[in-house]
């Protein structure tokens, strides 16, 4: 007599179809995960109230179930039905919805959406995505989907469907391949639960063009506890990787990534030939994955200008970099 065992089932990595986004749907409804694109990273989706199907994020991820996950929702309309929409987050909503921003607000005492997304927390991360199959999903599933990024914790995201289906072995249902995403590095998120707005991770959206909507906003760097996600090591690749590398300082055998117009010839891999920072934040992932090879001891990343979204590039650079095992995350 054979003992059972677990069936280990492959996700299926799907293109971009009718049949493809109503299977999807189903599998959604029934409580699977679905991994899908947005217009930052792939997000790997669950609908956000069912517990088990959320539950089931954590443990594909590998993630601690403290760290909350981030909840899509089609517009404004139905984020309003999940939290307290403020008119701080009413002004931001209209300005950057559809788009890459997340906004952490009270969370709705009758909320339908599972206590498991919010980890313990009374807020909840809201955000409307612009990719087109993000909606067309969130259309045809009808509910709101929580989606943290699609890798596993603590690594790089993904922003190809091929990243993600190299990753999930098992415990994924569909993986929707729609090619690369277009920005290529997360949703800023901002807390607006109090009176005031805290940027609790940069990203996408920066933090001037909020200003320009809202007026000062505070960074959280003093007090990074309350993303609960937001610990030191994260976005790592399996080599080491070292930040802030002028060309003198490179060592051997390490893959130099190189930025801006300064930058020698001899370079593994350019994020932008032209210093072009929404160009270096859609290659920054793909690039750290081209180097993560073996035979490359380490990768070398040139200084990167500390402005506008070059904020959320050395934000990531700064994790990927962290000592191993100093707090897992995402
Ligand atoms: O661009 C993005 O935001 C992508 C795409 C898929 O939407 N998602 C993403 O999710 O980056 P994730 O789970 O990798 O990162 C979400 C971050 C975590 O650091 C988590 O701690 C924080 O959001 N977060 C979620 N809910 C929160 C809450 N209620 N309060 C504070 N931080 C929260
Ligand atoms: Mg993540």
């Amino acid at each position: 007599m054979t003992t059972p065992t677990k069936q280990s089932k492959e996700p299926r990595l799907l293109d971009v179809s009718h049949e493809t986004l109503e299977m999807a749907g189903r599998a959604l409804k029934e409580g699977g995960l679905v991994a899908f694109p947005t217009e930052t990273v792939y997000g790997l989706g669950a609908d956000a109230t069912n517990d088990e199907a959320v539950a089931k994020i954590f443990e594909a991820k590998s993630r601690p179930t403290f760290n909350p996950l981030i909840v899509h929702v089609k517009d404004a309309g139905g984020a309003a039905l999940l939290a307290e929409f403020t008119p701080l987050a009413q002004k931001l909503s209209r300005k950057f919805w559809p788009g890459p921003l997340t906004m952490v607000l009270k969370r709705h005492q009758e909320s339908p959406l599972s206590l498991l997304v919010s980890a313990g927390l009374d807020t909840i991360a809201l955000r409307v995505p612009s990719h087109p199959i993000a909606h067309a999903l969130l259309e045809i599933a009808g509910v709101p989907l929580a989606a943290p990024s699609a890798n596993k914790s603590g690594t790089v995201s993904s922003t190809a469907g091929m990243h993600v289906a190299s990753q999930f072995r098992d415990g994924v249902d569909i993986i929707i391949d729609a090619g690369s995403c277009e920005v290529g590095i997360e949703s800023t998120i901002i807390e607006l639960s109090g009176n005031s707005a805290v940027i609790l991770r940069h990203g996408a959206i920066t933090t001037e063009e909020i200003e320009a909507v809202i007026g000062p906003v505070a960074d959280n760097k003093a007090d990074e506890i309350k993303a609960p996600g937001m610990m030191k090591s994260h976005y790592a690749p399996s080599i080491p990787l070292r930040m802030n590398v002028s060309p003198e300082d490179r060592a051997k055998g390490e893959a130099y990534l190189t930025f801006g117009p300064d930058a020698p010839r001899r370079a593994a891999l350019t994020l932008s030939k032209t210093g072009d920072l929404r160009e270096a934040a859609a290659n920054l992932f793909t690039m750290i994955r081209a180097l993560d090879q073996p035979g490359i001891r380490g990768i070398a990343v040139m200084p990167i200008p500390d402005t506008g979204l070059g904020r959320a590039i050395n934000d990531r650079l700064m994790r990927a970099s962290a000592p191993r095992g100093e707090g897992e995350s995402q």
